[in-house]
């Protein structure tokens, strides 16, 4: 493939996932973000002690990191970073009153060099999974980090859980399988001198009134928004009615696992 074909290509991707945000974004901040909260506490946490500097967060997507930083780094420079318009509208009402932060909409798989070497902290949460090259992405989010900063990310691994309902539906989605840059994370940032302080699988128990209401929100206001724009009504409902003949009646409790991987520079 020639190089302005794979970079128009590589366009067109970063457009689907921007416009499958974009119309999944209200309802993301209100399904999604309580129930996530666990995971992205934890990435906060990761960040730890650091020098001085800003704290960049990738993937920032309606900003609920940001009240944990600010109550944990008052004062500090904070940017976020997010793809989707619609993300980024929420984010910058969220940040609204905080003269020291903002927003900016753009490709965080590479950071601007204005941030290079300068920053005490990067913190990301379920951004990097969506990324073309995830590897690359955790290279440049080091790369920012001054000597003594912490790069704190959280994302999901193909693998969650065994049962529950991210397990039931990667079994109904076709042609998902596990990729090889999970493995490849950790020896990249090794690579480049970071220092590997955590490494490790997050569980937190997340319930849904039941399994349509569930589906429903993946669908409209998750991940599978960006596909459901690309492959249509028909395609949802077929899948909607496969899961549900599947899943569990009533109220649904899962327990799915994260990856947390903390490095310091
Ligand atoms: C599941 S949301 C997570 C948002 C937030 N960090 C949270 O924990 O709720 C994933 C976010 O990643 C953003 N995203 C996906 N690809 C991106 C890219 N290449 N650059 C920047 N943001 C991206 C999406 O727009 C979306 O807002």
């Amino acid at each position: 493939m020639s190089e302005r074909s794979s970079s128009v290509q590589r366009a067109e991707a970063l457009e689907r996932v921007a416009r499958g945000w974009d119309a999944a974004a209200e309802g993301y901040d209100g399904y999604f973000v309580p129930r996530f909260a666990p995971w992205v506490a934890l990435a906060v946490d990761g960040v730890g002690e650091v020098p001085g500097g800003p704290i960049l967060v990738p993937c920032c997507g309606t900003f609920p990191e940001l009240k944990l930083l600010l109550e944990r780094f008052p004062g500090r420079e904070i940017a976020g970073i997010d793809l989707s318009a619609g993300m980024v509208r929420i984010a910058r009402e969220r940040a609204a009153r905080s003269p020291m932060v903002e927003v900016i909409q753009g490709d965080a798989s590479t950071l601007d060099p204005r941030w290079t070497a300068g920053c005490a902290g990067v913190v990301s949460v379920f951004g990097l999974q969506q990324l073309p090259e995830p590897e690359d992405a955790v290279q440049s989010w080091f790369g920012a980090l001054r000597p003594g900063g912490r790069l704190s990310v959280v994302y999901w691994p193909a693998v969650t859980e065994e049962d529950g309902p991210f397990a039931l539906l990667s079994r109904l989605l076709p042609g998902r399988s596990v990729p090889d840059w999970e493995a490849g994370l950790v020896p990249r940032l090794s690579a480049l001198g970071a220092t590997i302080e955590r490494d490790e699988q997050a569980a937190f128990p997340m319930s849904h009134a039941d399994a349509a209401g569930f589906f429903d929100a993946f669908a409209q206001s998750g991940p599978l928004r960006a596909a459901a724009i690309a492959r249509g009504d028909e395609f949802i409902a077929d899948l909607r009615m496969r899961f549900l003949q599947q899943a569990p009646g009533g109220e649904w409790t899962h327990h799915p696992r994260a990856r947390l991987i903390v490095a310091r520079r």
